[in-house]
């Protein structure tokens, strides 16, 4: 059963208030909110068992060590990964995608090419510009549509056995697009090219299936999936992380090591140098926990329906064009008002308590292709309602009558 008001009972910011009037919280593509759960999590942590992991024989260490690895295997499950070796902890997405782009860096030669396609968040575009910099490979962009859906007729013919690796979301944070990412892994397979799933827009909307998809890296964010900040995953099969070269040097990452030389751990450590982030690791565990608690199948149904309402509802007001008008789509809206910068809109719409995205998203290119400077961007959680979305499109109006 989904009950809408024992979820939001569990996010005790859903029932604060923003300039005097209760918060609507429309912002989740930027961040989620965090559950009770979640929260009391790293207290109790820090009450109960801070120490540092992987060093002491004492009994805290050991049981920080534990609930560390605990949550690396319930990631390992929730993902169905082979191994929980291939689940390495990282700082969030952009800390994964440098990882693999960095690792790319020993394998690519000059004239081999990199794919990205033309929506891409631009900490999927720029590691990528940097490993090309570095390595004279070339990058390519897989073109979109007017509906922000890639075309894949297009990717089949940038696809060479010079593609060593392509790097694409699994959904666009800006469009909202979900893009036919298991086919296009299978593509890039068939020349023999490695495939990286940005998941960062995905994992609070869906329970990706790594063996599945076939991907070789699928990386995301926590604070995304009801998790703490500065947290996340990077994926990736056995055989590409053992082939990459770590990106970070420093504790933890090495069997031995002298002044002449050092010798890296086995995985997962190679990857994760330093003290980690602990209590988050641990803590987004809680997070996939609660949010399997819930069911995907039931977060995504919620959330396509308010996906169906909202849509519908802002049409119906006049000169309101939607961006990313794809047929598979997640609850994310991209809008703006003809005539009226994003900006304007979003700072009075902040004044009536609801909270949006303006700008252009860490997505330039995006706004590029449909020459705008912005849009407003509506992002839904299962934690939404419709009540909510008619808030926003009251407000959206009243701001357009203050503003024509
Ligand atoms: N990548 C985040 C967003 O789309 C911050 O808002």
């Amino acid at each position: 059963m989904f009950d809408i008001q024992k979820i939001r009972a569990d996010f005790p910011i859903l029932s604060t208030k923003v300039k005097l009037k209760p918060l609507v919280y429309f912002d989740n593509g930027a961040t989620s909110q965090k559950p009770k759960v979640v929260i009391e999590a790293i207290s109790k942590y820090y009450q109960e068992i801070n120490a540092n992991i992987h060093r002491g024989v004492h009994t805290l260490s050991q049981l920080a060590t534990d609930a560390y690895e605990a949550s690396r295997i319930k990631i390992q499950q929730h993902l169905n990964a082979q191994f929980s070796h291939e689940i390495i902890f990282t700082s969030g997405t952009t800390h994964g995608i440098n990882t693999v782009a960095n690792g790319f860096a020993f394998i690519l030669k000059e004239d081999d090419e990199v794919l990205v396609s033309a929506m891409e968040h631009h900490s999927n575009i720029v590691p990528w510009q940097m490993l090309c910099e570095r390595t004279g490979a070339k990058l390519k962009v897989i073109p979109m549509n007017e509906n922000g859906e890639l075309i894949l007729s297009e990717y089949k013919k940038l696809l060479s056995e010079k593609t060593k690796i392509v790097a694409v979301n699994h959904i666009s944070n800006a469009l909202g697009t979900i893009n036919p990412i298991k086919e296009m892994i299978e593509m890039a397979h068939q020349v023999g090219a490695a495939f990286l799933v940005d998941g960062a827009q995905a994992v609070p909307h869906l329970k990706p299936n790594v063996q599945d998809l076939d991907c070789d890296f699928y990386v995301f964010s926590g604070h995304k999936m009801c998790g703490p900040t500065g947290t996340g995953i990077l994926y990736g099969k056995e055989k590409w992380l053992n082939k990459l070269h770590p990106y970070q040097g420093g504790g933890e990452m090495i069997e031995t090591v002298t002044f002449e030389k050092t010798t890296y751990a086995g995985l997962p450590h190679k990857f994760e140098a330093g003290t980690p982030n602990i209590a988050g690791g641990i803590v987004l565990g809680t997070a996939v926990d609660y949010l399997n608690e819930i069911g995907f199948e039931a977060i995504s149904h919620h959330e396509h329906e308010l996906l169906v309402y909202a849509t519908e509802k802002l049409l119906e007001i006049d000169g309101l064009k939607i961006y990313g008008t794809a047929k598979e789509k997640a609850s994310v809206i991209s809008f703006n008002i003809e005539g009226i910068h994003p900006y304007d809109i979003g700072t009075i719409i902040d004044n009536l308590g609801i909270a949006v995205r303006t700008g252009h998203h860490c997505a330039q290119p995006v706004m590029d292709f449909y020459k705008i400077p912005g849009t407003i961007r509506a992002s839904f959680a299962f934690y939404n309602t419709k009540q909510e979305v008619d808030e926003l499109v009251d407000s959206v109006k009243k701001a357009k009558l203050m503003l024509s």
